[in-house]
């Protein structure tokens, strides 16, 4: 086999608890993490060189100030090194076409999908014989959020994000993402987290009421339960966030919230024809760059 093809999920956090900034400069999270059917995919060949190639196509509006990072800068040029590394096969190489659907920096781990989904593809196309459990720690060292891409569902993220572990969860829920014209970078959302809380916060912990209301799976539960401790800081750099979060709860989502660092921000639905209505009232405020219908719990990379 000389080519696969891989398709791997966007993430909403369900809720986001943030504590004091760590010695090594990450902030300690309890999060629940949910996949979500907007999928990135991968085509990874192999090449009779050890040269690493990307090249991104995608139909988004990149937000301003925001470019996929070709070449080297690109994480899924780092996730295919790191890996070949690991296999001790510095002679290996690969061409990594990405086509691009999870919107860019807007807090939706679109760059963390395309890390996961290098590692399972080149694992099988390199014939690494990794277990997707052997490939955590190489997606640890990626970024927070790689490690729950390679899983899918719903988890709670420990650590700095990295550590999973599965919860018990039923049903399945209809969302709505109006992005951003403006991309923002998570290490910038952190500082203003930090700015803002110079006395420290409490420990985080993930709500019991959201961990019910993901047991029972019912929405109308759920929704009131959606929360994310980066919101303020979120806000004080995109205070324009507070309206669209507005119009949504006014248009009669079942909760409103930043997805992860932002700019993005998530509604839930009732059905998947209240998330139209909800999409079509966000859509008509111009406020959103981009407003994205999806459904969640969905897989984490997988080869197709
Ligand atoms: O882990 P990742 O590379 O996605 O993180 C990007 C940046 O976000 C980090 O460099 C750090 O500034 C911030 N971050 C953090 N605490 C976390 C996760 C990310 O401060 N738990």
């Amino acid at each position: 086999m000389s080519t696969v093809t891989v398709r791997v999920p966007a993430k909403v956090n369900l809720c986001l608890g943030v504590g004091r900034v760590r010695p090594d400069g990450y902030h300690p999270l309890a999060t629940v993490y949910q996949a979500v059917d907007l999928h990135d995919e991968l085509r990874l060949t192999i090449r009779d060189d050890d040269r690493l190639e990307v090249v991104v196509h995608t139909e988004l509006d990149l937000p301003e100030g925001t470019a996929v990072p070709s070449g080297d800068d690109n994480i899924a040029v780092r996730a295919a090194r790191l890996l070949r590394e690991h296999l001790g096969r510095p002679e290996l190489g690969a061409d990594i076409a990405i086509r691009k659907v999870i919107p860019v920096a807007g807090g939706m781990a679109g760059g963390s999908a395309d890390a996961a989904a290098t590692l399972v593809g080149l694992n099988e196309l390199w014939g690494g014989g990794m277990t997707r459990h052997d490939l955590e720690p190489l997606a640890a060292e990626l970024g927070s959020d790689v490690p729950f891409l390679l899983h899918g569902g719903n988890a709670i993220g420990g650590g700095r994000g990295e550590t999973i572990s599965p919860i018990l969860s039923r049903g399945s829920y209809d969302w709505v993402f109006a992005t951003s014209p403006e991309g923002l970078s998570t290490a910038a959302v952190y500082a203003e987290f930090d700015r803002l809380n110079p006395h420290g916060v409490a420990e985080p912990e993930v709500p019991d009421a959201l961990l019910n209301a993901l047991r029972v799976g019912d929405p109308r539960l759920l929704g009131p339960t959606l929360s994310n401790d980066l919101t303020e800081a979120t806000l004080s750099l995109r205070p324009e966030l507070a309206d669209t979060l507005a119009v949504g709860l006014d248009a009669g989502a079942l909760g409103a919230v930043i997805s992860g660092s932002g700019p993005t921000t998530v509604f839930l639905a009732a059905s998947e024809q209240h998330g139209l209505d909800l999409a079509m009232a966000l859509a008509s405020t111009g406020t959103a760059a981009d407003v994205i219908q999806s459904r969640g719990p969905v897989a984490g990379a997988r080869l197709i």
